[in-house]
């Protein structure tokens, strides 16, 4: 045990985006001792993907706007998979935190009598956004980052769990490595909270960076934690598809928010054709009233773009297979076109849309004041995870709470835009709180050393791999593998037999990692770091294509060419993932406790 670098905390936090950041303020805040490990540089966090803002019902620019509208629409547009609790709670409490956020120093846009500015986002009714340009993400790190460096948090930087322990049913600590030198870390505390974010590099086209290979999802699935609506991934409609280096970054739905437009080769305005039953009576059925809309006409219906986001990916990756879409296999957005509509419209774009103006020119060689961008769907985030209680944000083993992309619920189906942002304040405090609480009533537990020493071999095997058989190969091809497989068979469009397939190569690319080898030191050595997040994702992997079978019908993020419609049978049902004691996965459905009366007016007010 004396070669292990050891850490006391009370509550450690694993993960520094947006999540990990507010639920350590808020822990530090009660005076517990707290410890934030991050895998990357603090501050690297795929919160600053999320980009055009943040939802929570201030009423600034639309005074019909309250939690209630918010909540239908958060409801709804997961498609009531959701875990109503934890919708009501953050449609009640975001406009708070986002309040907390800009006395804490966030500098959001302004409406022309010096309030918060809003913006428009798929499938929420009034313009609630609160926005900094296109970089609201990055504006929440940067002030959520200056606020917790003054809390008196320890701070783990390029530092990567790869264990959790347990005494008898209760969390105990993790284990770690440093990448700088490869060294391990334990970390004693008495309350661990998860928010490592999604699990995007299961899949080829991705707007997720190195970091997000279910780690926390995972790590908990592992400590006998259950997850759930693993099937439901986001596909955001909008990535770039050209040139290939950069295929899959995010093109803000900021952009339709602010009047671009979608179009395929033919120039047709083509999210007119296909407009759901449910959402008819909010959507303009033409150009003009869209445009009012977007130009703040409170009477006009919202443009077809602005349609949920599993419902613009899927028309998109129509508009493709028909042999519509753009010369790279995406289509055209458009922001371009309004300046035959406003005044100083290069300027205007400029303005509200900066960081896409940049992006463009200097990755693609593309003036978006001018023309438009070629754009497909790019895996953005998971609405599953974790399964955690609406309160308290713990999970179902004592002591292990997550927030964030990591824990599941609150956004059922699919996610509304802008969502995340407030999900990640919202919970982040919300588990950082309570994993405090329970600190504080809990004593120290203890780490066995014998577990210790068997995941740190464990961690060593691929570099003694290296010296021993013939059949060896690296790291990279075994995760390149399997980003491929999920994206061609367990992608936007689903189908049981591929499925099934996709399980089969599952195992066999689990035989491959277990013969992974590599070659170097320990000290910053990505090779090895690759090989040690390759079980990750091949939990997480297994768990989507797993509940994605279990799931007999289509819904939200989920669409299954075999089953398109969605089927009462499923609709009142979760489904699960748990660890068999053999190591097996298992998966199995669970009723949605019933809304409670309240809430279910509320939503019917609202229909
Ligand atoms: O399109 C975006 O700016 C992404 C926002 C989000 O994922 O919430």
């Amino acid at each position: 045990m004396a070669e292990y670098e050891r850490h006391q905390h009370d509550v450690l936090v694993v993960g520094a985006g947006g999540a990990g950041l507010r639920a350590a303020i808020e822990a530090a805040s009660t005076g517990a001792r707290v410890g934030l490990v991050c895998k990357s540089l603090l501050g690297k966090a795929h919160t600053v993907m999320a980009e055009g803002g943040v939802a929570a019902a201030l009423g600034n620019v639309d005074d019909r706007d309250n939690w209630r509208v918010h909540f239908a629409d958060t409801m709804r547009g997961g498609q009531y998979m959701n875990n109503w609790r934890m919708a009501e709670l953050h449609a009640k409490e975001a406009p708070a935190r986002v309040n907390e956020l800009e006395a804490w120093g966030a500098v959001f846009d302004r409406t022309p009598d010096g309030k918060i500015l809003q913006r428009n986002f798929g499938g929420h009714k009034s313009p609630r956004l609160a926005h900094v340009g296109d970089r609201t993400g990055l504006e929440m790190i940067r002030t959520l980052q200056d606020h917790a460096i003054h809390q008196g948090i320890d701070v783990h930087m390029e530092c990567t769990v790869i264990d959790l322990f347990k005494d008898g049913d209760r969390i105990t600590g993790a284990l770690a490595y440093d990448r700088e030198r490869g060294r391990f870390r334990i970390f004693e505390a008495k309350a661990i909270v998860l928010a490592t974010g999604g699990i995007g590099r299961a899949f080829h086209i991705t707007s997720n960076s190195w970091e997000y290979t279910g780690d926390g999802q995972s790590l908990a699935y592992r400590a006998g934690a259950a997850l759930q609506d693993m099937e439901f991934v986001q596909f955001h409609p909008t990535g770039m598809v050209w040139p290939p280096s950069v295929r899959g970054i995010l093109v803000t739905e900021g952009v339709r928010g602010e009047g671009g437009i979608l179009v395929n080769k033919e120039g047709r305005r083509f999210m007119f054709d296909d407009i759901p039953e449910n959402y008819r009576s909010q959507t303009a059925d033409n150009e003009e009233e869209g445009w009012r809309y977007v130009q703040g006409d409170k009477n006009a219906r919202r443009p077809p773009e602005l349609l949920t986001r599993d419902h613009v990916a899927r028309c998109i990756m129509r508009e493709v297979r028909e042999g519509r879409g753009s010369p790279h296999g995406g289509v055209f957005l458009d922001i371009s076109w309004i300046k035959s509509r406003i005044t100083n419209p290069t300027e205007h774009i400029k303005k509200k849309l900066p960081s896409m103006y940049h992006q463009f020119k200097q990755l693609a060689d593309i003036d978006i004041t001018t023309e438009p961008m070629e754009v497909g769907p790019t895996t953005h985030y998971m609405m599953g995870g974790i399964k955690v209680d609406g309160d308290t944000q713990m999970s179902t083993v004592s002591g292990l709470f997550a927030a964030g992309e990591s824990a599941a619920g609150l956004h059922g189906a699919n996610r509304l835009g802008g969502n995340s942002l407030s999900d990640l304040l919202v919970f982040g405090k919300r588990a950082g709180e309570h994993a405090a609480a329970f600190a504080s009533k809990t004593t120290a537990g203890s780490i066995s050393s014998e577990a210790v020493d068997v995941s740190a071999r464990k961690a060593l095997d691929p570099f003694d791999r290296a010296e021993s058989a013939s059949n060896m190969e690296g790291p990279y091809q075994v995760q390149h593998a399997l980003q491929e497989m999920m994206q061609s068979l367990v992608g936007i469009v689903r189908l049981e037999n591929e499925m099934q397939q996709a399980l089969d190569g599952l195992e066999a690319l689990r035989d491959r990692a277990k013969r992974v080898s590599v070659t170097g030191n320990r000290e910053f050595n990505p090779g090895w770091h690759t090989a040690l997040d390759l079980d990750n994702l091949l939990t997480v992997a297994e768990a989507v294509t797993r509940s994605a079978i279990e799931r007999k019908e289509s819904r939200g993020g989920h669409f299954r060419d075999d089953f398109p419609e969605k089927s009462a049978a499923y609709a009142g049902f979760n489904i699960l993932v748990a660890r068999n004691d053999d190591g097996s996965m298992t998966v199995s459905r669970q009723p949605i406790p019933e809304m409670r009366a309240d809430l279910k007016q509320i939503v019917e007010e609202n229909k």
